[in-house]
């Protein structure tokens, strides 16, 4: 081509860009953040006790396992939790069908019947086992973990953040409602599950739970669950410094994939020269999934929450964040798939791929013999909409393109779930939970018209809700009402040493609990829904 051919591309080139970026811009303009609903003010309860409860019940060790029988490692804390829970909240248990449900009854259906029978239930979810305190890590605890101790502002203890938190506040919530809310039955029946073995997979807690509600012929309107929360220092640095609470619409599946190498073997003095030794094989395995990486797709709801935080976003985000959907700009989508894959971070780099992490290589049986055999396992996440099964044909090609041959792909099913349905961002579930926590979470002072932004997002771990998916018409909502500070390191805790959560947010967690209690639990299902049209 000449210098002038060139030009001329290069010319229609920039101005095709040029035009692009004019157009987002201007789409832009008209974001606009959902109408504030007004503030509504908390029910009167006593604070100190409400905290009080919260923390007796961290006092209880009830980690669970996959290694006992019913999941349970120390029954006499599993039995006085449970004890201390129908002690602490009887205006619930005297209010409440209470049923013992899965294996030695440990988890716990609490029906809340409405006036209406012919309204379908909602159901809150949460659960009350903990996992393990890693040993040799107690010293490391400005609190003992099972202290529950108050100090420097927080509650700390296993089970604060992951989510002991959780079944506290809402039988808080409960109760303040019972006492002194005058909601002494809700139009729409309110369901709790409280599982005891969530920590390992829910297989004897909310697996036998949802079988008895589906036995029932029991269909859910809509489900609450964790896995959301408030971000305390907001989306930074390129979105917003001031809080936003992220309200998960879908979650990423989970498997376990192994992929079993075969070499001859042989005397390591004569190791051979083809590659077909294990140690190449899996040189070679990795060679080809660095060229061979899983697609990038931006989706809902990651498209979801882009769109939403558009009106919170400095001025030049705005034209990128508010056009993020594949329908509306190619150009868009891609450029935010790349920057999420491969220039921010590890978590937004999860939310736009199936990701394929690996967790143990197994092989060789002594120093100077050449194994036979290698196992390499794969720790498995899948967005929304694939399943376990795209990434085993990913493998598949991988060791097509390495010329592996002889080897084995195994997906270990019991561990293999599909990434869930995605929850609309302009159904009725979502809206009522955003007007609650806007009408309950505090206002910044002096501004009393600025509520919490409240935002759809990805959940890239597993909670119980997967067991309930099928029962759930109106979709799953993953969210808790509490704050953690990602510069203060706090995702950190989730799991970890020194697990606290910032004492005051029990008492917000306990007012918004109460607002999704009063709204979720009356006739919603005929109110327009003007309001989700103009946010969607
Ligand atoms: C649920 O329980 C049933 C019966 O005990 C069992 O067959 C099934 O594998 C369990 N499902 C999960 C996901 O744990
Ligand atoms: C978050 O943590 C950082 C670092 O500890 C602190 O400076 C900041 O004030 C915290 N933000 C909020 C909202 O608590």
């Amino acid at each position: 081509m000449s210098l002038r051919g060139l030009g001329t591309v290069a010319i229609v080139g920039l101005f095709a860009v040029a035009l692009q970026v004019g157009i987002l811009y201007k789409q832009s303009l008209h974001v606009k953040a959902p109408e504030v609903p007004e503030p509504v003010a908390c029910l009167a309860f006593d604070h100190a006790a409400a905290l009080d409860r919260f923390r007796r019940l961290l006092t209880f060790p009830t980690v669970s396992s996959k290694e006992t029988p019913d999941h349970v490692t120390d029954h006499e804390a599993m039995r006085g939790m449970l004890e201390h829970l129908e002690q602490s909240y009887p205006a619930v248990w005297r209010t409440m069908t209470v049923e013992e449900v899965g294996a030695g009854g440990y988890s716990r259906l609490l029906t809340w019947h409405g006036s209406d029978t012919s309204l379908d239930p909602v159901l809150f979810i949460s659960h009350y086992d903990v996992v393990p305190v890693t040993p040799g890590t107690e010293g490391e605890w400005k609190h003992g973990p099972f202290s529950g101790d108050v100090a420097d502002g927080y509650v700390w203890g296993r089970g604060t953040i992951d989510i002991k938190f959780s079944v506290a506040a809402l039988l808080e919530a409960a109760t303040a409602l019972i006492q002194g809310g005058g909601l002494v039955q809700p139009t729409r029946t309110l369901m709790f599950a409280f599982g005891h073995d969530e920590e390992v997979g829910g297989g004897l807690g909310a697996n036998a739970t949802a079988r008895l509600l589906a036995s029932r012929g029991v269909r859910l309107a809509a489900v609450l669950d964790e896995g959301g929360a408030v971000l305390a220092d907001g989306m930074r640095p390129f979105v917003t410094d001031t809080p936003v609470a992220l309200v998960g619409l879908a979650e990423k599946g989970y498997s376990v994939i192994r992929v079993v190498l075969r070499s001859p073997g042989g005397h390591a003095s004569m190791p051979p020269t083809d590659g077909s030794d294990i140690g190449t094989q899996v040189w070679r395995l990795y060679s080809a999934l660095l060229v061979l990486q899983t697609p990038t797709q931006l989706a809902a709801p990651v498209t979801d929450m882009l769109r939403e935080l558009a009106p919170y976003a400095p001025p030049v985000m705005r034209p990128l964040l508010a056009n993020a959907d594949a329908r509306q700009s190619w150009f868009v989508n891609r450029l935010l798939g790349f920057a999420f894959r491969r220039l921010l971070s590890r978590d937004t780099a999860a939310m736009v791929a199936d990701t394929i992490a690996t967790t143990r290589l197994i092989c060789g049986v002594a120093d100077n013999v050449l194994p036979q055999e290698g196992t390499v396992s794969f720790n498995v996440r899948v967005l929304p909409g694939h399943t376990p099964g795209h990434v085993v044909e990913h493998l598949r090609r991988a060791l097509k393109l390495a010329r592996i041959r002889g080897a084995e792909v195994q997906l270990v099913e019991e561990s293999a779930w599909a990434g869930s349905a995605v929850t609309s961002a302009a159904g009725r579930p979502f809206q009522l939970l955003r007007r609650a926590i806007q009408e309950s979470w505090p206002r910044p002072k002096g501004q009393p018209h600025t509520a919490l932004p409240v935002i759809p997002m990805l959940v890239m771990g597993g909670t119980d809700s997967k067991h309930y998916a099928p029962l759930s018409e109106g979709g799953i909502l993953r969210f808790v009402p509490f704050g953690l500070n990602k510069t203060a390191g706090d995702l950190g805790l989730i799991h970890s040493t020194n697990e606290r959560i910032p004492a005051d947010d029990f008492r917000k967690a306990v007012c918004v609990y109460a607002r999704v209690l009063q709204l979720m639990g009356s006739d919603w299902s005929a109110e327009p829904v003007a309001a989700a049209a103009a946010a969607a």
